[in-house]
């Protein structure tokens, strides 16, 4: 596949803003995504660590991470969406033969997907006060981890194989007859899987950090519950992180040839440097952790870790597919569309910014206040705005629809 047939199969129309505004949005939404990703697991493994125990206080752990990953599911499928929709902007013709080259799974990965969440629901309501009594009914939280682990191995297999694009013809027609069934998963690596995976660890080590810390603000009575935390989360970033290092380690050392020279780059040091700082933040604040914001900062920190590794990934495949196959991302189309770019950053940073504001004061202010929490004025003015926004915004959505149809 030479580099006239990838350009062929890009969108004629162009993109609708500079293709660096897309790589960068794409970077961004990847790490939430993928942080989203590594709570939901890493909060879903201590579910399954802590909710058969005779200890009361495990069970407390497992009830709140139970609660915390069928939450980061939803967040990881939500914000799973954007980075779908960059890469298919500026990747389409990777993207998508990927995807057509394994569309039995494509499509497979949403039913995967449901009946991943479901079971992680059934455990959730057959165990619904896991303080009371230990877990029932394990097999359906261990179903729900192996199907969400298997929906990222089709997503870990649909990004691995827009790489390859010199296999693309033999995989289409193997041996010369063609195979248009789309069950096979041609080309994946194991160990950079394993690295996203076991990221999961560190991450969740980091948000259990922010959780003690959390506690430590509401006045948290069980100076044993807090002391588990501390353990845990000390464990999780430091043991967690370890694997980590080794996984992306095997994954660099198994570096095919033509992404040899992402080994010892810039970026992938700078990935690692940011991670490694992540793990040792909380030893090297000590008892500050428990002061003003440096609890949460742990988290912050890994947050912005997690973007760097999102950032040195692109970095990969962009001179990837540059070097090996003459493909430059940059060099798409643009068919200037102001409205829809005005919209799309209007959207993300007004209504968003406001109702996600509303919404994490209330339910962080709720979680600090002893008895029935009522919101400020302040706040009940934010959640009427809130209101008012995305009313607004619906408007907006059938009035643009309405006058491209009439005019
Ligand atoms: C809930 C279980 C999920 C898990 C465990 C998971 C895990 C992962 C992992 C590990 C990667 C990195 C693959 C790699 O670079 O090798 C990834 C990438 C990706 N995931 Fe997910 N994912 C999940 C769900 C979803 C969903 C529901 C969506 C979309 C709605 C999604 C969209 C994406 C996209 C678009 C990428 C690739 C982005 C790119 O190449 O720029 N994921 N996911």
């Amino acid at each position: 596949m030479n580099a006239e047939m990838l350009l062929a199969l890009r969108d004629p129309a162009g993109v609708p803003s500079h293709p660096l505004v897309f790589l960068l949005l794409g970077v961004l939404t990847f790490a939430l995504h993928i942080a989203a990703v590594q709570v939901m697991l890493g909060a879903g493994t201590l579910v399954l660590s802590g909710a058969f125990r005779a200890d009361v206080r495990w069970r407390r752990l497992a009830a709140a991470m139970l609660a915390t990953s069928k939450i980061a599911v939803s967040v990881a499928i939500v914000i799973g969406v954007a980075p779908l929709l960059f890469v298919q902007v500026v990747y389409d013709p990777f993207w998508y033969t990927s995807n057509v080259l394994s569309a039995w799974w494509v499509i497979g990965f949403i039913v995967i997907l449901i009946a991943g969440y479901s079971a992680m629901y059934g455990f959730y309501w057959l165990n619904e006060d896991l303080r009371a009594r230990p877990a029932r009914g394990g097999w359906l939280m261990v179903a729900s981890l192996a199907l969400l682990l298997l929906v990222g191995w089709i997503m870990h297999v649909l990004s691995y194989q827009m790489l390859w694009p010199e296999q693309w013809r033999e995989w289409y027609a193997p041996g010369g007859t063609v195979d248009a069934s789309g069950r096979t998963l041609h080309a994946y690596s194991v160990a950079r899987f394993a690295f996203f995976i076991a990221l999961a660890a560190p991450v969740t080590g980091a948000w259990l950090v922010a959780v003690r810390r959390y506690l430590i603000g509401a006045q948290e009575a069980d100076a044993g519950y807090l002391a588990l935390l501390q353990r845990l989360s000390q464990q999780l970033l430091l043991g967690g992180g370890a694997v980590a290092v080794v996984a992306g380690a095997a994954w660099m050392a198994m570096l095919p040839e033509k992404m040899a020279w992402f080994l010892g780059s810039a970026p992938m040091v700078l990935a690692a440097a940011m991670l490694v700082l992540t793990v040792l933040l909380p030893s090297a604040l000590g008892r500050r952790l428990d002061q003003g914001g440096w609890g949460y900062a742990v988290f912050g920190v890994g947050a912005v870790a997690l973007i760097v590794v999102a950032a040195a990934r692109e970095w990969l495949r962009y001179v990837t597919l540059l070097g090996a196959h003459g493909y430059d991302a940059m060099t798409y189309r643009v068919n200037f569309d102001a409205y829809s770019t005005v919209t799309f950053f209007a959207t993300f940073a007004i209504v968003g910014g406001v109702v996600l504001g509303w919404l994490l004061t209330v339910a962080w202010q709720a979680g600090q206040t002893r008895g029935t929490y009522t919101p400020s004025p302040a706040v009940a003015r934010l959640g009427r705005w809130s209101v008012a926004l995305i009313a607004l915004w619906i408007v907006h959505y059938f009035a643009i629809g309405a006058w491209v149809m009439v005019r």
